[in-house]
């Protein structure tokens, strides 16, 4: 069962903070209450089938399961939180799980069986009450205060980047089911698989739909790898297995898990390449402090990454040089990292406070989707890269600093695509907590 007795009781304190944080910005921003709604599956354009449904990361935050669209959750300061879940009787379509588990206790909880039905539950006059979520045509018209307003938009996304030890909880066990589907990839490569057999035996293991997962997931042979979110999955094994590199994760009650494993066929350079990132990667999180900027881990990983380049002489150049002149980002294309929690890409890591003031992205970064400083209770990943890209490596063979690479290395390496090695991290009281591999080692 995903909702046990320790969730339960982390739940609780979880419920109570979410209380007491909704209820201070509303009074601050002036409401009378939110409204959070679950959102509404979307027609497929000209058809009669519908895309993937996937509820409201606000509304989820306070609702452990996951499938009740057209449902509200009604917040008001004083009051016990109400959840008014549609739950249609329907025999085209399978009807959601009702709600139940220890966490419903928490919750004025009615059923309604139909969508009309859900939106007369809600409180009649909405002038000073403020709407979260996708809104429908009908809830445009019922007079709402606001829309996600953004003021209490920023707030909500800037304290979402401190994790309750629920969620925490929640994010260990994602990365455990996710854990289990890489090793089960794994297997499929080394038996000389194809790559859509190597994603099949990731998704027997983890047991959970595409529709569930926080992502697609990314299963990329050789020269595949290159390509930073590769999405096919070929149906025939390569004629030589060079490399593998998987990106893919779990879903835990709406927690996600972010993971990249690189593997190698056999010993050899792109394998001992791979060992030194995994290396470098690992000293960087060790080296992770409250306080710290993660844009600073960024910077420090992209000289981790040209002393690499420099030490397998594929750049004859000095790793300060290389990170001045913008030559590691031709290798590392990509941020190092990202907030995780309900989003795989969770919100408010470009915001500095509640007030959502937004921080200058670095120019040289484009990419990096996390600038804030580390505090405790943040959950982000620790993801670098060395690739090799024809697209961005090609137009530095006609630069100055072209000619420092060692092309024939470079050519030697293409057909490996790339690595990229990716855990998440937990910032706790007393450092960082690895939930990637605290995961792997507990299924060993
Ligand atoms: N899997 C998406 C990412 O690593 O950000
Ligand atoms: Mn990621
Ligand atoms: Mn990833």
């Amino acid at each position: 069962m995903e909702y046990d007795e320790l969730l339960g009781r982390l739940y609780a304190d979880h419920h109570n903070y979410l209380v007491s944080l909704y209820e201070s910005q509303l009074e601050e921003a002036g409401w009378d209450g939110v409204i959070l709604a679950s959102g509404y599956p979307r027609a497929i354009f000209g058809d009669d089938q519908f895309h993937p449904f996937r509820v409201s990361p606000g509304y989820r935050q306070w609702v452990p399961c996951g499938d009740h669209d057209n449902s509200y959750l009604v917040i008001s300061p004083g009051q016990r939180p109400r959840l008014v879940c549609h739950q249609p009787e329907d025999y085209w379509h399978v009807s959601p799980t009702p709600p139940s588990g220890l966490w419903t206790n928490h919750f004025e909880l009615s059923c309604v069986p139909t969508r009309v039905a859900a939106a007369k539950a809600l409180p009649g006059r909405l002038s000073r009450w403020a709407f979260l979520g996708e809104p429908t045509a009908d809830v445009r018209a019922r007079g709402f205060g606001a829309i996600n307003p953004q003021g209490l938009v920023s707030a909500l996304n800037f304290h979402r980047t401190v994790k309750t030890p629920y969620e925490v909880e929640c994010m260990r066990r994602a990365n455990r089911i996710a854990a289990a589907g890489h090793l089960a990839a794994l297997d499929a490569f080394r038996a000389g698989e194809a790559e859509l057999d190597a994603h099949l035996a990731y998704m027997a293991a983890v047991r959970q739909t595409e529709a569930r997962l926080p992502y697609p997931n990314i299963v990329a042979f050789n020269e595949h790898g290159a390509t930073l979110h590769y999405d096919l999955f070929d149906s025939e094994p390569p004629p030589e297995s060079l490399s593998f590199l998987i990106d893919a994760g779990a879903d835990y009650l709406g927690y996600a898990a972010d993971i990249t494993r690189t593997h190698a066929a056999r010993g050899g350079l792109f394998s001992d390449l791979m060992e030194q990132l995994d290396e470098a990667q690992r000293s960087l999180i060790s080296s992770i402090e409250v306080g710290m900027s993660y844009v600073d881990l960024h910077v420090a990983m992209h000289l981790s990454i040209a002393r690499l380049l420099k030490r397998f002489m594929i750049v004859d150049m000095t790793p300060e040089t290389m990170l001045e002149c913008g030559l590691t980002s031709a290798f590392f294309p990509h941020g190092l990292g990202h907030h995780i929690g309900l989003q795989v890409h969770d919100v408010g890591g470009k915001i500095s406070d509640p007030g959502g003031t937004v921080i200058d992205q670095p120019p040289s970064f484009p990419f990096l989707r996390n600038l804030r400083p580390v505090s405790v209770g943040h959950v982000f990943t620790i993801e670098p890269g060395i690739y090799f890209i024809g697209q961005l490596l090609e137009p530095l063979r006609s630069k100055a600093e072209g000619s420092a690479v060692d092309w024939d290395l470079v050519c030697e390496l293409m057909p490996y695509g790339g690595i990229r090695i990716e855990d998440d991290i937990y910032v706790s009281e007393s450092g960082p907590e690895n939930l990637t591999r605290d995961a792997f080692a507990s299924l060993q």
